[in-house]
């Protein structure tokens, strides 16, 4: 028999087969996630674990859970994972792919629109009673419709998926992979998408010179991570009005602080990291962790191990 830890509890009943198999389960009961140092506790006796991206899975961690053999990340990404010192230890790590691609890229979607048609600020003037009348030169936002889109890692699963949805809506797909020259495609594309992982090599490849190199007046969305946008830079490129919105459902860190200055920005949509959020989807990364926790339990290949880079 085998404990498994499992940070928080998680959409469906995919855990029930992880005793069902006869290991013992212990679910974290709050609300938020374990601080780093009752992880560290939880994770003393532990054969398994699963974590979220909130869990950060560093070398002093993992030197804390000395029988640990497999990490099922209950996530596409694996950014809060540190890769070597889990190899160094033949700690197994497993991610959730494919089962949030089409979510993820809905919600894109979602934040594309709304912020294009600036629906979370007319939905205001409605409830607070400050509309009048239809207004003829009121609400007026960006054409999707035939508008270009610089997808930043468009060779993703996600990635891929925004760009079969931006066809949908005959809008110009200017793809954007590693080795090709980002500032480039900024500067023709009405919108920008994220969906590269977060890597050092990554981390604030929005940042004020992108910005400056980007088309004025367009419309940036990001769903893959905080880390990959410059947030300072992004406050002021909304300020200024050289950009015409942001929509983001991810930030660095998660939740901002209530005065992070980005949050005081015009033109700013900013969700609780819900890419993943719909039943079908939370439920079947369940299945697939626990596939994952099985699998290493019984030290075998995980079926959906996270990819080397
Ligand atoms: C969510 O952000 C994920 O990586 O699955
Ligand atoms: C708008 O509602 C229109 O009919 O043009």
């Amino acid at each position: 028999m085998s404990r498994v830890f499992v940070a928080r509890a998680i959409a469906g009943n995919a855990l029930q087969r992880l005793t069902a198999a006869g290991h013992e389960v212990e679910v974290w009961p709050g609300n938020l996630p374990p601080h780093p140092i009752e992880l560290r506790d939880a994770v003393a006796d532990a054969d398994g674990l699963l974590s979220m991206l909130t869990e950060r899975l560093d070398a002093a961690l993992l030197d804390a859970a000395p029988q640990l053999k497999v990490i099922a990340n209950y996530a596409v990404g694996f950014d809060n994972v540190d890769l070597a010192a889990t190899a160094a230890r033949g700690i197994a790590v497993g991610v959730t792919p494919d089962v949030l691609t089409d979510a993820t890229a809905d919600l894109t979607f979602a934040l594309l629109l709304a912020a294009a048609r600036r629906l979370p600020e007319a939905q205001q003037a409605v409830i607070q009673g400050r509309w009048r009348t239809f207004e003829p030169r009121g609400w007026l936002g960006a054409s999707v419709h035939g508008a270009s889109i610089a997808i930043v890692g468009a060779r993703g699963r996600i990635g891929g998926a925004v760009a079969r949805r931006a066809r949908g809506f005959d809008m110009e797909v200017i793809p954007v992979n590693r080795g090709d020259d980002l500032h480039a495609a900024l500067a023709r594309a009405d919108f920008v998408s994220l969906h590269t992982p977060l890597t050092p090599r990554t981390r604030h490849l929005i940042d004020d010179d992108a910005l400056a190199a980007t088309k004025p007046g367009a419309i940036l969305v990001n769903t893959g991570r905080g880390g990959l946008v410059d947030q300072d830079a992004l406050a002021r490129a909304l300020r200024e009005g050289r950009l015409r919105a942001a929509a983001l459902d991810v930030t660095d860190p998660e939740p901002l602080p209530p005065d992070d200055p980005l949050l005081a920005a015009p033109n700013l949509i900013v969700l609780p990291h819900i890419g993943s959020a719909t039943h079908q989807a939370r439920e079947a990364m369940a299945e697939m962790a626990v596939d994952n926790l099985l699998a290493g339990l019984a030290d075998e290949p995980l079926p959906y191990p996270a990819p080397q880079r």
